[in-house]
């Protein structure tokens, strides 16, 4: 199992970019405690609608914000006030930014010391994406977006939760410039093929014919947004499909990764 400093990429352990964290239906069971980027976080849905990421441990005495299903304001659904939430432990109020703006037995203006991270995310084509760099930098591009996703006669994914791995997220990307797996992996070995970097967006290009069916002549598009979310535009006979492969960095050396398909 490759780390980071393995590969000499630099001094970030993690890369930057937009990743998925959460399928977007799992919010609907109420806050979640999600681990990723070396770091533990709390994922909640506010009522506005919208995600929140904050790093998981309250600056009073560290309880873990979303990990309780035992403590009253939780059971009691109660936690979540607008988009800010309620540690459990003593009830001081976290807003979408990760500042304190109430403690309930205290007049006084909250400590701003008390604070802790808030991190950009967007829920998009069902999943649940936030943007991670180690140094706190904002967005440097948008999240990926396939314009089909609002289209009625695209059936939206769902996501194949396929776990954790232990593997560094760089192994995964190396599969972009891997022609020579297409053949007796996937049984259509490549008749062109080309990649493709533009900033953050690389592509991979190729074609060839599909055993599974005859000898269909299989095309595809693939792209990454970032290093962590692949989208794929396969065109084989009458057929058209969306293929989403994400990969997201839960420990130096170890990824979590989802897959779906647009049809
Ligand atoms: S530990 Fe969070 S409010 Fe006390």
């Amino acid at each position: 199992m490759a780390k980071a400093a393995d590969y000499g990429l630099g001094p970030k352990t993690f890369p930057t970019g937009w990743f998925i964290v959460a399928e977007s239906s799992e919010l609907d069971k109420g806050p979640m405690a999600i681990r990723f980027f070396g770091r533990d976080l709390a994922l909640y849905r506010g009522e506005s609608g919208n995600p929140v990421v904050l790093d998981a441990y309250c600056k009073h005495m560290g309880t873990h914000l979303t990990a309780s299903d035992s403590a009253m304001i939780v059971k009691n659904g109660l936690q979540i006030e607008g988009d800010s939430i309620r540690c459990p432990y003593h009830g001081w109020r976290y807003n979408s930014a990760g500042d304190v703006d109430d403690i309930p037995y205290h007049d006084g203006p909250c400590p701003k010391s008390a604070s802790i991270r808030s991190y950009p995310v967007v829920d998009n084509m069902g999943c649940i994406m936030v943007w991670f760099d180690e140094d706190g930098a904002e967005p440097s591009y948008d999240a990926p977006f396939l314009k089909e996703w609002d289209n009625p006669q695209w059936i939206h994914w769902q996501l194949d939760h396929l776990g954790e791995l232990d593997i560094h997220p760089q192994e995964v990307l190396d599969n972009m410039s891997d022609m020579r797996h297409l053949g007796p992996t996937h049984g259509a070995p490549c008749q062109y093929f080309e990649n493709e970097a533009k900033g953050h967006i690389y592509i991979q290009r190729q074609g060839g014919p599909m055993q599974l069916y005859g000898g269909v002549m299989l095309y595809t598009t693939t792209w990454y947004t970032g290093p962590g979310i692949l989208l794929s535009k396969q065109v084989w006979g009458d057929t058209v499909q969306y293929e989403l492969i994400a990969n997201t960095p839960v420990d130096d050396g170890r990824i979590k990764a989802w897959h779906a398909c647009l049809v």
